[in-house]
Parts: C-alpha cells; structure tokens; sequence
C-alpha cells in the first residue's frame, strides 16, 4: 500500500519554475516595445517634419514669396514632393511673369496711338462731339497707364517684411498732405510679407474711392487673430448689394458714379483685389449701418516670437479733417 502511494506520488510532482526566465522575458517584451516605438518615432518624424515645411512653403508661395524646398533632404517619396513642389512653384512663376510681360508690352505699345489719335482730335472744330470724343481718349489714355503701372510694380517687386501700420499711415500722410480729407487710426506695429508699392496702391486705391464717392476716408489698422485688418470707411451712399461683388469686376463702374468727374476707369478694386489675394489676403465691401461703405483689407500676418501686439495700441490719430 505504502509503495503505490509513493510511486503516485512521484508522478504528480510539478517541476519548480525558475523565477529569472519570467522577468527576463518581460524584460525583452518591454525593450522590444521600447524599440518599436522609437523606431516608429523615428520614421514620423522623418516624415511629418519635411511635409510641415511643405505645408508651410506652399502658404508662403500663396502670399506670392519666392521659395525654394531643399530636394536633397529626408525619404524618398518626401524629395520626391518637394521637387514636384519646386517644378510647380517654377512654372507658376513664368506663367505669372509671361503674363506680366504680355500685359505691359500691350498698355505700353497702346500709348502711342492713343497720343496721335488725342493730336489728331485737338485738330477738330470745337462742339459737344470733340469733346465727346477728348473724354474717350482720355479715358483710354487712364486705363493703359492704370495697366502699364500694374505690370510694372507686379513684375519687379518683390515680397518683404513691412510693418503695415506704417505702410498705411504714410499712404493716408501723403493723400492728407495734399488736402484729401483722410483720418488715420492704428495699432502700434503690424508687420505683414508684402510687396509694399503693390501694398501702397492697393490702400491709396480704397482711400481714393472714399474720398471720390464717400466723401472722406477713416482708415484703420488693426490685429484680427492671424491677420491684419485694414478699414476704409466714407459717409457716401454705399453700393446697392447686388452690386457690391460687381465692382470688383474690371471696367464696372456703377451708374451713379458714371460722372466723369470722379475720374475713374473702372479698374481700381479689380487690381485691388488681385494683389490683396495674391498676397493670400482677400478685400470685401460692406454696407454700414449708420450709412457709407466699409472697404475691409485683410492680409496674414507676420508670425513675430515674443508679439504682445494685441495690448499696443497708439491713439487715434487725425491727419486732417
Ligand atoms: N466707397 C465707395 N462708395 C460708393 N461706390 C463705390 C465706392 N468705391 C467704389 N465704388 C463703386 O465701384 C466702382 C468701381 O470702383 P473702382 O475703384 O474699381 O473703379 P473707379 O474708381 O471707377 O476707377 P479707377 O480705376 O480709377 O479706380 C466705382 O466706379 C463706384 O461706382
Ligand atoms: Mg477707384
């Protein structure tokens, strides 16, 4: 009996696990997982960091920089990008340059026989047709400088940093120092990328339309999140709001401002508009409330480390009355 008991007892008998295997192997899983995870790292970083400079240089191309990604630099499908970025950023360059060329060729080779048709005009008997006829050419005469000066600043300027209060402020000095009625209001720096005589025109642009159909012009500048946001404001009669998007098309002129004393072609807002959004910025018209138009500019800002601008404010300034 004693025996069996015995041999049934030495069947049974587990062997003792030895404690060092389990915590090694919790040891490898954990060092394995480690490496995964550093590897894993690794590998995004190498890819998130080139496709966030990519991101940010097709933003900077939109505001109309020049810029150029390095094609040498991280895997294969990220050089890849950047020089079909770099292929595409070259082509939009010429394309804007071939057009810009064409553009200036035609409004400069336009002045000359519009000069000959005014000499031969002048020659005609005095009347209500010569006259006629004077306006035309001299309405020609605007439109072909409006262009060539388009072209001109649009060929051969390129984008910068610009503190835009400034920018904004000397535009409405100048207009003021001349008799134009024109207020200004601003923060105390906003500095923006821009292309500054392009930048120049497009504000002399909205301050020159308040003053012809608003009588005044109150300008401001001001911080607006990530942008910058320039006001023109006149006490006129507005624009009709099916006309408001309208005047942004070349050559529309609405009925009431047909009056050729204002002197206008009809191009101002278009090339506005066009420089603005080549700047990744847009330019809207609102109607006021307490009457007048309200002509908004908004244009990104220039990222500045350490920027306290939202708290500078300098007083409202009056250029003239
Ligand atoms: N502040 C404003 N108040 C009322 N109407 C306006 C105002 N600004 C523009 N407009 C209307 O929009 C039209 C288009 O303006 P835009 O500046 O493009 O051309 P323009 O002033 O007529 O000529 P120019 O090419 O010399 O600027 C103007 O003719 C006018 O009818
Ligand atoms: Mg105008």
């Amino acid at each position: 009996m004693d025996v069996t008991r015995r041999r049934l007892n030495a069947a049974t008998v587990q062997p003792a696990r030895p404690a060092v295997s389990n915590s090694s192997l919790y040891f490898s899983i954990l060092t394995s997982v480690a490496m995964v995870a550093l590897v894993a790292f690794f590998i995004s970083c190498r890819i998130s960091r080139p496709l966030k400079q990519i991101g940010e240089a097709a933003e900077r191309l939109g505001r109309g920089e020049s810029v150029e990604l390095d094609e040498r630099r991280g895997p294969d499908e990220v050089r890849r990008a950047a020089t079909a970025f770099n292929t595409m950023g070259a082509r939009l360059r010429r394309f804007v340059d071939d057009r810009t060329r064409m553009l200036a060729a035609v409004s400069h080779d336009l002045r000359t026989p519009i000069t000959n048709l005014r000499l031969r005009v002048e020659l005609l008997d005095e009347g209500e047709t010569k006259q006629r006829m004077l306006d035309n050419v001299e309405e020609l005469r605007l439109t072909a400088e409006a262009m060539l000066s388009f072209a001109r600043e649009e060929g051969s300027e390129e984008a910068r940093a610009v503190d835009l209060v400034s920018l904004v402020e000397s535009v409405c000095e100048d207009m003021a120092d001349v008799g134009a009625p024109v207020s200004f209001d601003g923060a105390a720096k906003l500095p923006a990328i821009c292309r500054p005589i392009a930048m120049r025109r497009v504000v002399r642009n909205l301050v020159e339309n308040a003053i012809a159909y608003g009588a005044e012009a109150r300008v401001s500048v001001r911080p607006d999140g990530g942008d910058i946001r320039v006001t023109v404001e006149d006490r006129g009669p507005g624009i009709p709001a099916v006309d408001i998007e309208r005047v942004f098309e070349p050559f529309v002129r609405l009925e009431t401002s047909r009056n050729r004393s204002t002197g206008g072609v009809g191009l101002g807002l278009s090339i506005a508009r066009s420089i603005v959004r080549g700047h990744g910025g847009d330019i809207c018209l609102e109607n006021r409330q307490d009457g007048g138009l309200r002509a908004v500019l908004t244009l990104p800002a220039m990222h500045v480390v350490g920027d306290d601008r939202q708290g500078r404010r300098t007083p409202a300034r009056q250029i003239a009355a």
